[in-house]
């Protein structure tokens, strides 16, 4: 928080006390208004966010007392110093009950208040931080890209989202299927009910019924008591039926009359009953595919197919590799409170390089795994691959090391290249090219694993 805008208000009945105050708060370098009463500092109160307020308890027309009484009905409140005469410290000490922070006798103005200003201040900038930090953790992450192939998906998201049509989205596995079914939920007229998943792979045939439609109390052995189906709970909202080509052909049939009639029927029930739900459909298989070899129902398929999504796959849409990048190393550096990490533009061009068979979550967890375990701030080419272990470094045919190259990445590239080309001289022994290289054994061992020779 930066000192020139904290606001500071002061309630107190008495004016030359309330000059005191203005004057020791201007010594610490912030700047305060005044209230009069509880009245006049509740009303100040509702027009400005004040990060402190001083209260007096003895006033005309409110006390303290009743002044922090209504602050609890109130989302975001200053913190509260009560700064009163002796007399009524018993009832100070009874407004930290009521959530002042502290409390500063009249007599002590000057020497305990500057203290206990600057404390209740740094409580507010930690809990404020605290706050944002939570916020910008906890939000469902942000459908990010700015290639093409992302900004063409999310134009269609916005524009499906308001219809109420069913939704079929295919991509590959990791390629942010289930981010994409979020966002069409929050940009749709039914945001404000939850969006109930359902992950249609993990449904044995057994289960489906009770699951997706419930059952009633008694209808098998182990149902003690009524349940709730996932289509009864997502009415008049969102259903994501998660990894939708994986749902065995019992649990499709039963999925299909739902779609065409809208009646669920509960396990054990003796009556239907009509449910009004929204449904989004995931899957990383090529359905038509799937309908063809016989695996999924054409009629299901043709259901679900009303308005088809496909999510890119990473490597098609690269360039979009370092925002993800520097995206994923500020999340995992803020959630585990450490710096945070930057890759060099040559590490960015070599991710950019690779063809993501695991989509943007493969990248998530290299990001994580280099946000969390790394101990430099920068990491170039080499470090990258210490941390991915997918393949060793690409080397850069000699003729091509080029000027763009740091120091160190010319080093190693040159070492990789002359230790390679000794090896080939020695017919690849080991005892000869160290020999050669003035090296011992076990150390260019580490180098050739090292360059990735
Ligand atoms: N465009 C994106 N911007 C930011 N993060 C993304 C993006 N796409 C995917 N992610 C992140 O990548 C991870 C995988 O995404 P998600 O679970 O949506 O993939 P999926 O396609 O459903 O995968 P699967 O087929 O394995 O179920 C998640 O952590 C998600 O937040
Ligand atoms: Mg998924």
């Amino acid at each position: 928080m930066n000192n020139h805008l904290i606001k500071i208000l002061i309630a107190d009945d008495d004016v030359n006390f309330r000059l005191v105050l203005t004057d020791i708060i201007k010594d610490l370098g912030y700047k305060s208004q005044q209230a009069v009463d509880g009245v006049d500092a509740l009303e100040k109160l509702s027009i400005t966010d004040f990060d402190l307020l001083l209260l007096d308890l003895t006033m005309p027309r409110m006390g303290g007392m009743d002044v922090l009484e209504r602050l609890k009905e109130k989302k975001r409140t200053p913190e509260v110093i009560v700064v009163t005469s002796h007399a009524t410290i018993r009832n100070a000490v009874e407004a930290t009950k009521f959530g002042a922070f502290d409390f500063v006798a009249r007599e002590e103005v000057e020497e305990r208040l500057p203290v206990s200003i600057r404390n209740a201040l740094n409580k507010r900038r930690l809990e404020s931080e605290n706050i944002k930090l939570k916020q910008e953790t906890d939000s469902t992450p942000e459908l990010l890209g700015e290639s093409q192939p992302m900004q063409r998906l999310r134009q269609e998201i916005r524009k499906v989202a308001l219809l109420n049509s069913t939704i079929l989205i295919e991509g590959a596995s990791g390629s942010g299927k289930e981010l994409v079914a979020r966002e069409i939920h929050v940009n749709s007229r039914l945001n404000e009910s939850p969006l109930v998943t359902v992950n249609c792979s993990a449904l044995p045939d057994t289960l489906v019924e009770s699951e997706l439609f419930g059952h009633v109390k008694g209808a098998f052995t182990n149902a003690t008591s009524n349940k709730k189906g996932k289509f009864e709970i997502a009415n008049d909202g969102t259903i994501f039926l998660d990894e939708i080509g994986d749902m065995s052909p019992g649990a499709q049939a039963k999925l299909l009359r739902v779609l065409e009639t809208g009646d669920i029927q509960k396990v054990g029930a003796t009556q239907p009953i009509n449910v009004s739900v929204r449904v989004i459909a995931a899957t990383n298989k090529n359905l038509a595919q799937e309908v063809s070899n016989r695996i999924f129902r054409e009629d299901l398929y043709h259901r679900l197919n009303v308005i088809k999504i496909i999510v890119p796959a990473l490597k098609d849409h690269q360039e979009d590799i370092p925002l993800l990048c520097r995206y994923f190393l500020k999340k995992y550096s803020r959630q585990n409170l450490i710096p945070q990490k930057m890759l060099t533009r040559e590490a960015l061009k070599e991710l950019q390089s690779y063809s993501w068979p695991g989509n943007i979550r493969e990248l998530r967890n290299l990001m994580e795994r280099i946000a969390i375990m790394s101990t430099s701030e920068t990491i170039d080419v080499w470090e990258l691959h210490q941390w991915w272990n997918h393949a060793t470094p690409k080397l850069i045919p000699y003729e091509d090391i080029s000027s763009d190259l740091t120091l160190e990445d010319a080093r190693r590239h040159f070492e990789a290249h002359y230790i390679r080309h000794i090896l080939n001289k020695c017919s690849g022994n080991i005892t000869k090219s160290a020999q050669r290289l003035s090296l011992n054994r076990s150390y260019l061992h580490e180098k050739i694993r090292e360059l990735g020779i």
